[in-house]
């Protein structure tokens, strides 16, 4: 825990971390990489609370939460962690710092059925399944939808 405290660094992400986003996107999500438009959008648009996390000074982790305020929901559009640095901790941060910065009382998000790394963890995270999305994603496998109520 020391060393994951004095190694770890929890920012805002900018439009200037475009780059090392995009080489962790092509790592953590080899069939779902997001379109460059996207990561974009998701490193300025203003309904967006986004963070990333630095080891030693390198992007190794990412979220973006959107805030769709009409219907008083968070969205967790996207969290990923390098490889290397699964199992610290730090998806788990990301996501209740994204849940308490996005200040919505309904948080969703959708998942790959056969996901179970990431199912597993919003389960205990305290996420629920509410529905599927037949062939949602690309290879036409379901999404499942999950929220938590704060
Ligand atoms: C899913 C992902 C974000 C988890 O990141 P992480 O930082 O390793 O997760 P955490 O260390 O915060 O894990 C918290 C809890 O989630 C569960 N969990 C996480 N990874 C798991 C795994 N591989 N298998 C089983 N449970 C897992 C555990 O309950 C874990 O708690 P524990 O370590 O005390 O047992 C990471 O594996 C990843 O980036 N995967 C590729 C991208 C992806 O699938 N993103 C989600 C898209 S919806």
């Amino acid at each position: 825990m020391n060393e994951l405290l004095s190694k770890l660094q929890i920012q805002t992400a900018h439009l200037f971390d475009l780059s090392p986003l995009r080489r962790l996107e092509k790592i953590c999500f080899p069939l779902d990489a997001w379109p460059l438009m996207d990561m974009i959008g998701a490193l300025s648009f203003p309904n967006i609370v986004r963070y990333k996390a630095l080891w030693e000074g390198e992007m190794i982790a990412f979220i973006a939460g959107e805030i769709r305020y009409p219907s008083r929901t968070g969205w967790i559009a996207t969290v990923c962690v390098h490889p290397d640095h699964r199992r610290k901790g730090i998806a788990r941060t990301l996501i209740s710092m994204t849940e308490e910065e996005m200040g919505q009382p309904r948080v969703r998000l959708t998942v790959r059925a056969t996901n179970y790394a990431a199912i597993n963890l919003y389960r205990a995270d305290g996420y629920v399944e509410i529905d599927r999305w037949v062939k949602y994603y690309k290879g036409e496998e379901d999404a499942i939808v999950m929220e938590k109520i704060r």
